[in-house]
C-alpha cells in the first residue's frame, strides 16, 4: 500500500528538480515555463476566479504589529492558500515535494512552505522591494506561479529582478500561463510593473524553521 501524502516526481520531474536546483545555484533565480501538471494550473485558475469578488483583501506591508496597506507601494488583493480545496491542495502538496527536493539537491533546510493568490488589477503595481530582510525573516526562497492566460508582451505586468548590488535590472519575466519563477528572497530586489490588463498569480514563500531569528514574518 501507497500511504504517501505528497505526490512522488516522475523520472521528468526529477529532471526539473535538477534544473532548478542548478539554476538557483548558478545564479540565485530558476524559470520554469511549464512545471506544474496542467489540471492542478487549470483548478488553480477557476479556484482564483471563483473567489477573486469575494474573499480577496488589500495586500499590506510591513510585520504583525506595523501592518499597514499602502497603495502607493503595492495594489494588489490577495487571499491565503490554506489547502482546503483539491485545487490548492494539489498545489500545495506539489510544492511540498519541490521544497524537498532541494533540500536534498542544495542542503537549503527548507521547513515549511505559504502561498497567497495575488491579483493585480490593471494599472496595479508593486513597486521595488525585497520580500525578506537579511537575518530578519524565515523567508528563504520567493516563488511566484502565474495564472494568466493569452498573455501578451503588450500587455505589460513584467516581474523585474534587479541585481543586489548595483540595482541593475538583470530579467524582466512576463506573467505567462502557468510559469513559475523562484529566487532568494534576501538577495534580490524586484517589482511588479503596471499591467493592461488583471493580472492573478499565487506568490509564496518556502521558509527555515530558526528559532533564533528575533523578528516575526510579515503579517498574514
Ligand atoms: C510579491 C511579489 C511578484 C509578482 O508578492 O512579493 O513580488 O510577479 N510578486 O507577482
Ligand atoms: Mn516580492
Amino acid at each position: 500500500m501507497n500511504t504517501q501524502t505528497a505526490p512522488s516526481f516522475a523520472p521528468a520531474e526529477a529532471e526539473l528538480l535538477d534544473t532548478v536546483a542548478d539554476q538557483l545555484e548558478q545564479q540565485g533565480y530558476a524559470l520554469m515555463p511549464q512545471a506544474l501538471p496542467p489540471e492542478i494550473v487549470d483548478a488553480l485558475f477557476i479556484e482564483l476566479k471563483q473567489r477573486r469578488d469575494w474573499d480577496f483583501k488589500p495586500a499590506g506591508i510591513g510585520r504583525q504589529d506595523d501592518f499597514q496597506v499602502n497603495r502607493f507601494v503595492r495594489s494588489d488583493e490577495i487571499c491565503w492558500l490554506n489547502g482546503e480545496s483539491p485545487a490548492a491542495a494539489g498545489f500545495l502538496a506539489w510544492m511540498d515535494a519541490l521544497r524537498e527536493g532541494l533540500n536534498r539537491r542544495l542542503f537549503l533546510g527548507l521547513f515549511d512552505y505559504e502561498a497567497h493568490y495575488a491579483s493585480y488589477p490593471a494599472g496595479a503595481f508593486y513597486k521595488k522591494h525585497v520580500d525578506a530582510f537579511k537575518g530578519r525573516s524565515n523567508r528563504v526562497l520567493s516563488t511566484v506561479f502565474y495564472l494568466n492566460p493569452q498573455w501578451q508582451p503588450s500587455d505589460g505586468g513584467e516581474l523585474v529582478i534587479y541585481d543586489e548590488k548595483d540595482e541593475s535590472e538583470i530579467k524582466r519575466v512576463l506573467p505567462e500561463y502557468g510559469k513559475l519563477v523562484i529566487f532568494l528572497s534576501e538577495v534580490f530586489p524586484h517589482e511588479v510593473l503596471p499591467a493592461k490588463r488583471e493580472r492573478n498569480s499565487i506568490a509564496g514563500w518556502f521558509r527555515v524553521n530558526n528559532s533564533s531569528t528575533w523578528a516575526a514574518d510579515p503579517a498574514r
